[in-house]
């Protein structure tokens, strides 16, 4: 007689299908879709299909939209904005928290129309990523009512255009939409090409739940809709998608003084340590990589394990994944579903082919009839391989090993990368050790790919910068408390002059020079240039390059703790104060009592900018930690040398990061005498590096460096966008500071304290 228990063993799944017939119903009720403006839908013109990819059926025919109804949709955001935000963020609060019952109402319908659409399977479309979207509004509706008690003084920044990819198109436009309605701007949303129908039928939620028109605008349409977008006259761009269309889209907006956030790819690490449970880490591997047909993403793609436990992990990986159900995407029982787009899987296979060309030995990965690819991983598979630097944005993993914790962390950070890590080890010294040095935005301890609306989310380095979700989430939807504008005077391009030539100052003679690496240095040119006082060097691109080396030399400033280097800011007010009356001579009064003030300011904020632990998943210690970007080019002001570069560089260096600054061009000798402050103030070398020269030479550079991990541009905007271009090559961030009196109230604050950090946010399972 057979057992229950072995029947239980040997059993297999019966099909369970999920009923899609009201979200077929609805699809045939409308057949076509048009654009959703000004809160009615267009009657389309020129259309695209959308097919379901397990079966390649069409589902519905959608508009393509070009510059006109782009513009209409803006101008429609335009028009209802004002409105929007003078609504009370109570009212505010109130529609959002509509738009989350609304979806809760629709939770059933709206999962299946995004299995339909996407490929996903159900069972994750229902369990998260629509319960996520209505988390998301709820979680904004809170930051609506308490906006004006949170971010007093902070404005909306007007009318938004958001770009979605598709592989979770609803909880993309949820992680879009929320913090911008929330921070009371309106927006234009673009959904991708291949998923457009929950962002559809979110249209009508709006129009359900009476938001009033305009509000939310939908355009639908391919990257050429997209770049209409970003090229309309919107005041911020918020992009989820390729590295590659990211970096375009932020040289298109150089200059142009909107504001972008950027969330590109990934291939995050996936680092399992010898006492890692092995059991919970494969169970990671199948949430990290296997989730979603790893269209994620911070997929983590790359599984780095220790040599010692290597085999058996895989062991226990190659068994689990053998049990894995690749299969239509509507069973309930199916793990894994349909890749979006065959154009997609031709891309995953192709980047394996490559990879296994290039010598890695792919295990399972096959692929199926339709849209189906096995789940599948590559060994044996060298550093530079193409499977090993790209994104194979599929269902396949890469598995190597490492020795030491310090080979871990090394092989995690050797990618272009900074989205996401995940950590196994049950040494929470261990664990948070790699959490603390891994490059990333995110990092999971013992969990992969958790999500919520208070934890922020967002990457660093070739993965963007801005973050969504959280308070961190709503500082980039908002304006800073404006201050009140200060004249700029433009520099005047210097004339490179030779000793000979130097304006006789009667007493001793003392020549100004860079400064870099703690230590005075001549220009590589050896040129000078004339300057009230005196001459100064003429740095070139040689000298910045030398200046951002030395700086990055400067690691152990992060390290000595916001205590130690409060002590050392103390020290150069200090040593200021000593010498004030020398340095009133040069710069005048006001400039020097601000200088004293700026040190004790951002000796006092040195060790207090804190992080916060979030209220997200329970039984799990979310923590969100301010960290420094490492080395921040500045350019300074022009007008008021001496509280300019003060106002700028302190709070960069108290937050821990090293500076390579450019001073004020046409007057920079108030800075270069505080060469002798910095070295009787026991700033350690490299933390504060200075190269005087003509701004226009030296900005460029400076912003363009591979190793400058954010870009301050004060000063002016005229030469704006010569340097954003040179920032967007390797996507940094660049913050073009307002102009403002560098003496007065406005000159220091948080302001700036958020502008030299960005956030990590650190999910450790506690309690649960
Ligand atoms: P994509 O970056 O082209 O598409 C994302 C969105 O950007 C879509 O809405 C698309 O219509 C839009 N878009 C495309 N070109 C544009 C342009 N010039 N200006 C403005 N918007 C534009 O990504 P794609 O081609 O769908 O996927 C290619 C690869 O990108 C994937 O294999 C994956 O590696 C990566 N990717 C990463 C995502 C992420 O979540 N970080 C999401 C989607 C793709």
């Amino acid at each position: 007689m057979t057992r229950v228990s072995e029947i239980m063993q040997t059993m297999e799944y019966g099909p369970s299908v999920e009923d899609s017939a009201a979200a077929r119903d609805w699809l045939a009720a409308r057949g076509t879709f048009g654009h959703f403006i000004d809160g009615d839908f267009t009657d389309p013109a020129e259309t695209f299909e959308t097919r379901d990819p397990a079966t390649g059926d069409l589902l519905a025919h959608v508009a393509q939209g070009g510059p006109d109804d782009v513009a209409a949709a803006v101008a429609a955001a335009r028009r209802a904005q004002p409105g929007w935000a003078a609504l009370t963020g109570h009212a505010r609060a109130r529609f959002l928290y509509a738009l989350a019952r609304h979806v809760q109402k629709r939770e059933r319908f709206l999962s299946v129309l995004e299995t339909l659409d996407n490929g996903k399977p159900i069972r994750e479309a229902r369990d998260i990523d629509v319960p996520l979207v209505a988390r998301h509004f709820y979680h904004h509706a809170g930051w609506a009512e308490l906006r004006d008690a949170q971010f007093p003084g902070h404005a909306p920044l007007g009318v938004c255009g958001q770009i979605i990819p598709w592989n979770f198109p609803l909880l993309m436009l949820a992680w879009k939409i929320a913090p911008a309605l929330a921070a009371g701007n309106t927006v234009v949303l673009k959904p991708a090409e291949y998923t457009p129908l929950t962002a559809l039928a979110f249209a009508e939620i709006c129009r359900e739940i009476g938001l009033p028109k305009g509000v939310v605008n939908i355009v639908t349409g391919d990257g050429a809709t997209g770049a209409a977008l970003v090229a309309a006259e919107v005041d911020k761009i918020a992009f989820t998608g390729s590295t590659e269309v990211g970096r375009g889209i932020a040289t298109a907006l150089a200059g142009t003084g909107r504001k972008l956030t950027l969330e590109l790819g990934g291939k995050s690490p996936f680092v399992v340590m010898e006492d890692a449970d092995l059991d919970a880490a494969v169970e990671g591997v199948v949430d990290g990589i296997w989730f979603n047909q790893g269209q994620v993403c911070c997929a983590g793609s790359r599984i780095l394990v220790a040599e010692s436990v290597a085999e058996r992990f895989e062991a226990l990986m190659r068994a689990r994944m053998a049990r894995l159900r690749v299969g239509p995407p509507l069973d309930k029982s199916t793990d894994i579903g349909a890749i979006v787009d065959p154009v997609q899987k031709d891309r995953i296979l192709s980047i394996c082919r490559a990879a296994t060309d290039a010598g890695a030995e792919l295990v399972g990965g096959e692929a199926q009839e339709g849209c189906f690819i096995a789940p599948g991983y590559l060994r044996d598979i060298a550093p530079a391989n193409p499977g090993m630097e790209q994104e194979i944005f599929g269902p396949i993993a890469t598995l190597s090993t490492f020795r030491t914790a310090d080979e871990a962390v090394e092989l995690a950070n050797n990618t272009r990368y900074g989205l996401a890590a995940s950590v196994w080890s049950e040494s929470a010294t261990v664990a948070t050790d790699l959490a603390a040095r891994i490059k990333a935005g995110v990092v999971w301890i013992n969990a992969a790919n958790l999500f919520d609306a208070a934890a922020p989310f967002g990457g660093c380095r070739e993965s963007g910068y801005g973050r969504e979700g959280g308070a961190a989430g709503m500082l980039d939807y908002l304006a800073a408390p404006a201050v009140e504008a200060a004249p700029e005077t433009a520099p005047t391009r210097p004339d490179a002059v030779t000793g000979a030539e130097a304006p006789g100052s009667g007493g001793i003679d003392r020549t100004a020079k860079l400064y870099y690496g703690g230590a005075q240095k001549r220009p590589d040119g050896g040129a000078m240039y004339a300057v009230p006082g005196g001459l100064a060097p003429l740095g070139g691109r040689k000298d910045i390059r030398n200046a951002v080396e030395a700086a990055t030399k400067a690691g152990k400033w992060a390290a000595m703790g916001g205590h130690a280097r409060a002590q050392v800011l103390y020290y150069i007010a200090e040593n200021l104060a000593v010498r004030a009356d020398e340095f009133a001579a040069r710069s005048g009064r006001a400039e020097v009592d601000a200088a004293i003030a700026r040190a004790f300011h951002y000796a006092a904020w040195a060790d207090k900018l804190d992080g916060r632990t979030v209220a997200a998943k329970p039984g799990h210690l979310v923590t969100v930690i301010p960290e420094p970007y490492g080395v921040i080019g500045i350019a300074c002001p022009n007008a008021q040398p001496l509280a300019g570069f003060l106002s700028l560089v302190l709070p960069a260096i108290a937050m821990g990061n090293a500076v390579v600054a450019i001073p004020a061009q046409d007057d920079p000798l108030a800075v270069t005498d505080l060469y002798q402050v910095f070295d009787t103030s026991d700033l350690p070398g490299g933390v504060v590096n200075i190269v005087t020269g003509a701004r226009a030479d030296l900005a460029p550079t400076l912003a363009a460096h591979e190793v400058v991990a954010a870009y301050w541009h004060g000063g002016g905007a005229d030469d704006l966008a010569v340097v954003d271009r040179a920032a967007s090559g390797n996507l940094k961030p660049v913050w073009a500071v307002p102009s403002r009196d560098w003496t007065g109230p406005d000159a220091q604050g948080e302001v700036f304290l958020h502008r030299a950090v960005r956030s990590k946010t650190i999910w450790l399972p506690y309690g649960a």
